[in-house]
C-alpha cells in the first residue's frame, strides 16, 4: 500500500499542519464545548449563544442540540456580511448545459435577488416555519431560493428534477409544503425535461392524498410553452420585477429547521432528514475550509446537484459561508463530449474540484485524450465523494487529472451528518488512496460487532459515531420515533451510520460500504425496497427482491428478482415495460439494470426473504452461497443460479 506522505501530498502549503490537526482533534474530543464555542464564533451571531453542546444519544431521550440560546440568519451570513468586503466578487459563476452559456452573479446582485425572491414568497403567504418545495435545475435561482426561504426562515424541502412526479408528489404531501418553486423546464445534455408538466400531476397526487399545495412559482427557463393555473401559479420573472430588493433577514434560534431533504432508507418510504440553523452552518462553512483548504478568491467547483445534500452544503450554503466563488453546472460530465468537465475548469479557471467516483471512472472509460487536451494549471486539490472509490479511479484521478500536482480528498459523510465527517485534511494528513483517511474535529467514529462490542485498534466491523457533532440531523420530520428507532437503536447509545468499515493499523478508516439494504447506484442512495414497492405496484408482479451487484461505472446495479402473477408469460417486452415502470414510480436513476424471472424467492421457514443467497448469486458469487440450511424450499435456489444474469 502506498501511502502519499503529508509534504508530497500539500506541496503548496496549507492552513493546518500535521501537528495542528492532532491538537485540534484531541482538543475537540476531550473539551468539545470548548473547542465549538470557540469554533462557533466563525458565523455572525444576532445574539450570541452561552450555551453550546446539549445533546444525548440515550435510547428513548435522543435530543441534539447546539447553539441553542444563539440566534441568527443563514442567508445574512451567506450575503450580507460579505457586502463591505467582496460586494463585487462572484459569488455564483453558473455554466449551462450549453457550452456557450454561462453568467457571473456577484455577492451584491445575489443579495438582491434573494431579497426579491423572500418577497415574493411571502407576497405568495410564506411564513416563519412554512415549508417550500424546491423542484428546479441547477440554475442560479435554485440558490436563490434555498437562501431566500432561509432569510424568511421558512424551511425549503428540495427534491432532485430527475425524480418522478409521484416522488415530488409525496414528498410535498409528507412535508405539507405550502408553496412549489419549479421551471418550465430543464435542460440535460441537450434534452429538455419537463418539469412543470411533471410538477402539476405532483400537485395533483399529494391533492389524492389529501394535501394542497397553495401556490406555485414558475422560473422560466428553456421559454417552453407551459400550463398556467390562474390563482396558483405565478412566473418568477413577473414577480420579480414587482418586488423591493429589500428583505431584513428573520432573527432564527439556532435550532430553528432550515431544511428537510428526504433520503433512501432500509425499509419504509424516504426519510425527511432535518437540519437546523446554527450547527449546520458551522459545520457546513468549518468543513468546506479546512477539507478543502479553502483560500480566498479560489474558484470552488462541487459538481452535485442541489438536489443532493451535496448540492446543499459544497455547492450552496459552506462555499457562500466562506465568501467564495461557487460553481453550479447545469450540464452533465459527458456533454458535449467527455471532455466537458476539463474544458469548464479550464473556462473558469476552477481551483479545487469535488466530484464522485462514478463520474470518475466514467470518464477514465472515456479515455485520457480528453482530459490531456486541457490545461487544468488551475487546480491544486481534488475531491471525491459518494461512494467508496477503487484504486484504479484513485490513481487516475491523481495522476491523469491531477498530474501528481493535487491532493485528493476522499470524503466521508451521509445526508444525515450536514457536512464530511471523515476525510484527510490537505497538507495535515497523509494520504492512502481508497481511505478517507481520519474523523473531522469532533468525531468520534467506532467500530461495533455484530453484537455491538466495541473493537479497538485494527479492525473490520459496523461504523457507529459515538457523540454528536454540530452539523448532525436533529430528527426525521414529524417522525422522531423513526429518527432514534433508524439511527440509534442498532447500537443503543450510539449514532449507527448503516455503513460498514475497517480502521487499519495507522488509525485510517476504510468504508467498505453499505451493510444495510440501502444501495448505492452512481453515488445516488436507494433503499432497495423502494424499487421492489416500485415493481410490485405492476399488476402483473406478484413479488419482487431487489439487490446491489458490482457495477464498473455505477459502483453498484440494480438486480432485481420479479415472480410474476399466475398466468403471465414472462417476456423481454415485459421487462421493458417493467424498466420504464419503475422510472415512472421513482425516476430515471432507480432504473433496473438487470431483471431476472424467479418462479420463487429463497424464503425462510418463516418467510423471510434470503437476500444474502439473491446477492451471491446477483455476483456470480453462488459457489459460496454460505448456510442454506434454513430455506424453506432450497430447489428454488437452483433455479435461480441456472439463470441468473450475471454470468461471468
Ligand atoms: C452514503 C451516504 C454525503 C454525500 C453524498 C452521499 C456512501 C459517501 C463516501 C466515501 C465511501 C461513501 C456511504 C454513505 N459514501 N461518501 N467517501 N467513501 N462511501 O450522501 O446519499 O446520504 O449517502 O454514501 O455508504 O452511508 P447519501
Amino acid at each position: 500500500m502506498t501511502t502519499i506522505a503529508v509534504k508530497d501530498a500539500w506541496k503548496a502549503g496549507t492552513q493546518i499542519t500535521e501537528a495542528d490537526y492532532e491538537a485540534w482533534y484531541a482538543r475537540s474530543v476531550s473539551d468539545p464545548d470548548g473547542f465549538w464555542r470557540e469554533h462557533g464564533a466563525r458565523l455572525d451571531w444576532i445574539k450570541p449563544y452561552t450555551m453550546v453542546k446539549n445533546t444525548s444519544f440515550e435510547p428513548g431521550a435522543v435530543s441534539i442540540r447546539w447553539f441553542e440560546d444563539g440566534t441568527l440568519n443563514l442567508s445574512a451570513n451567506c450575503l450580507d456580511r460579505h457586502l463591505e468586503t467582496r460586494g463585487d466578487q462572484t459569488a455564483i459563476i453558473w455554466e449551462g448545459d450549453d457550452p456557450k452559456d454561462a453568467r457571473h452573479i456577484t455577492y451584491r446582485e445575489l443579495h438582491a435577488d434573494v431579497c426579491r425572491m423572500a418577497n415574493v414568497l411571502k407576497g405568495m403567504g410564506v411564513e416563519k416555519g412554512d415549508r417550500v418545495s424546491i423542484y428546479l435545475p441547477m440554475i442560479p435561482e435554485a440558490a436563490v431560493t434555498m437562501l431566500a426561504c432561509a432569510r424568511l426562515g421558512a424551511i425549503h424541502s428540495v427534491v432532485f428534477g430527475g425524480f418522478s412526479p409521484d416522488a415530488l408528489g409525496g414528498r410535498m404531501e409528507d412535508s405539507s409544503s405550502k408553496v412549489l418553486v419549479t421551471a418550465d423546464e430543464g435542460l440535460r445534455a441537450g434534452r429538455k425535461v419537463p418539469l412543470k408538466a411533471n410538477a402539476d400531476k405532483a400537485l395533483g397526487i399529494a391533492a389524492k392524498a389529501g394535501h394542497t399545495v397553495e401556490k406555485v412559482l414558475v422560473v422560466r427557463r428553456t421559454g417552453a410553452e407551459v400550463a398556467m393555473e390562474g390563482g396558483r401559479d405565478l412566473w418568477w420573472h413577473e414577480e420579480r420585477d414587482k418586488v423591493s430588493a429589500d428583505c431584513p433577514p428573520a432573527e432564527m434560534s439556532a435550532e430553528d429547521p432550515l431544511f428537510i431533504l428526504y433520503t433512501s432508507g432500509s425499509t419504509g418510504k424516504p426519510k425527511g432528514v432535518l437540519h437546523t440553523t446554527g450547527g449546520y452552518l458551522v459545520w457546513a462553512s468549518m468543513t468546506h475550509q479546512y477539507v478543502f483548504d479553502y483560500r480566498p478568491g479560489e474558484v470552488f467547483w462541487c459538481t452535485a446537484d442541489v438536489g443532493w445534500v451535496t448540492g446543499h452544503s459544497y455547492t450552496v450554503y459552506g462555499p457562500l459561508a466562506n465568501g467564495a466563488t461557487t460553481l453550479m453546472f447545469e450540464g452533465v460530465p459527458n456533454y458535449p463530449d467527455a471532455g466537458r468537465m476539463w474544458q469548464v475548469v479550464d473556462k473558469h479557471q476552477v481551483n479545487i474540484f469535488y466530484t464522485a467516483p462514478t463520474a470518475i471512472r466514467a470518464l477514465m472509460g472515456a479515455g485520457d485524450e480528453f482530459v490531456t487536451r486541457s490545461s487544468r494549471r488551475s487546480i491544486r486539490l481534488l475531491g471525491s465523494v459518494g461512494e467508496p472509490i477503487n484504486p484504479e479511479a484513485w490513481n487516475w484521478y491523481y495522476t491523469v487529472v491531477g498530474e501528481e500536482r493535487c491532493a485528493i480528498v476522499d470524503t466521508w459523510w451521509q445526508t444525515e451528518t450536514g457536512g464530511i465527517l471523515i476525510s484527510p485534511l490537505p497538507g495535515a494528513v497523509a494520504l492512502k488512496p481508497g481511505s478517507a483517511t481520519k474523523p473531522f474535529f469532533g468525531v468520534r467514529p467506532e467500530l461495533v460487532d455484530a453484537e455491538g462490542k466495541v473493537l479497538e485498534g485494527a479492525a473490520d466491523g459496523n461504523l457507529c459515531i459515538a457523540d454528536s457533532w454540530p452539523g448532525q440531523m436533529r430528527t426525521v420530520y414529524g417522525d422522531h420515533e423513526r429518527f432514534e428507532q433508524t439511527y440509534f437503536s442498532t447500537y443503543p447509545g450510539k449514532y449507527f451510520t448503516g455503513d460498514g468499515a475497517r480502521r487499519d493499523a495507522d488509525g485510517y478508516w476504510w468504508i467498505t460500504g453499505r451493510v444495510d439494504d440501502v444501495i448505492n447506484v452512481s453515488g445516488h442512495r436507494m433503499g432497495t425496497a423502494e424499487v421492489e414497492s416500485a415493481l410490485v405496484s405492476h399488476p402483473k408482479v406478484s413479488e419482487a427482491a431487489v439487490v446491489g451487484y458490482p457495477h464498473d461505472v455505477k459502483g453498484q446495479g440494480i438486480y432485481c428478482y420479479v415472480t410474476l402473477m399466475e398466468g403471465v408469460t414472462p417476456s423481454d417486452e415485459l421487462k421493458k415495460e417493467l424498466v420504464a415502470h419503475v422510472r415512472n414510480e421513482i425516476g430515471p436513476i432507480a432504473s433496473p439494470d438487470k431483471i431476472q424471472w424467479a418462479p420463487g424467492l429463497p424464503k425462510t421457514r418463516s418467510g423471510k426473504i434470503m437476500r444474502r443467497i439473491l446477492r451471491k448469486i446477483a455476483e456470480d458469487e453462488f459457489g459460496a452461497l454460505g448456510d442454506t440450511s434454513t430455506l424453506a424450499d432450497p430447489g428454488v435456489v437452483d433455479d435461480l443460479i441456472e439463470n441468473r444474469e450475471n454470468r461471468k
